[in-house]
């Protein structure tokens, strides 16, 4: 994904389509990178390793091979354990080594018998959290597939058309096939 491409797919443009360079700077492009760059990460991979003992996946991966389902899932799922590095465990991602980054929207959680419970508030309501991490999780998903939609779409006309075009070809081949006996 590059930031031209991104600033087109979700709608950073004027009413010309032309791209808003100064709002996709000062939000999204903090290292003089050009529009024409591929999004990369800036953080380097061996303090990586030192920070979290591994490093960060690209997120336009996983929501691939895990599902936007399971991301949403793993957002909601991390709880105080005091034991680990930072302080949090997740539930569906036994001793992560992610710090909780989302934890001043979420609150805190602790897991009780009956499952996680919020003890601390964070700055938004279960709601609120949970409509960002929907709209945080189709953003992953356009992100890692822009042209998902457009695959689907062009995906029923191509079946149709290869349905139409297979009893064409069955009739021809009857019409070749007859007086061969
Ligand atoms: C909203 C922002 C973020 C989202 C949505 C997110 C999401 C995720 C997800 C889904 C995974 C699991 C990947 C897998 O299946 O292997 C993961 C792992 C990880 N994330 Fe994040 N992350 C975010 C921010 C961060 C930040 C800011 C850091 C570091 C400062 C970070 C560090 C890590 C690390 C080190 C792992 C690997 C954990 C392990 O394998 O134990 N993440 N993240």
């Amino acid at each position: 994904m590059r930031y031209d491409s991104l600033a087109k797919g979700i709608a950073i443009t004027d009413e010309r389509g032309e791209i808003l360079k100064d709002v996709m700077q000062k939000n999204m492009m903090f290292q003089n990178e050009q529009l024409s760059d591929s999004i990369l990460t800036s953080m380097p991979q061996d303090d990586a390793v030192k920070w979290f003992g591994t490093v960060p996946p690209d997120l336009t991966l996983v929501i691939r091979y895990r599902g936007a389902d399971w991301v949403y899932t793993y957002l909601q799922s991390f709880y105080k354990d005091p034991s680990r590095p930072f302080g949090v465990n997740n539930l569906v991602f036994p001793d992560v080594g992610m710090p909780f980054v989302l934890a001043d929207l979420q609150g805190e959680q602790e897991l009780t018998e009956t499952g996680l419970k919020i003890v601390k508030p964070g700055k938004l309501s279960p709601e609120q959290y949970a409509a960002t991490l929907t709209d945080l999780v189709a953003f992953l998903s356009f992100a890692a597939e822009p042209t998902k939609v457009e695959r689907k779409n062009l995906g029923g006309f191509v079946l149709m058309f290869l349905g139409v075009f297979a009893v064409f070809t069955y009739l021809l081949r009857r019409e070749y096939w007859k007086d061969i006996k």
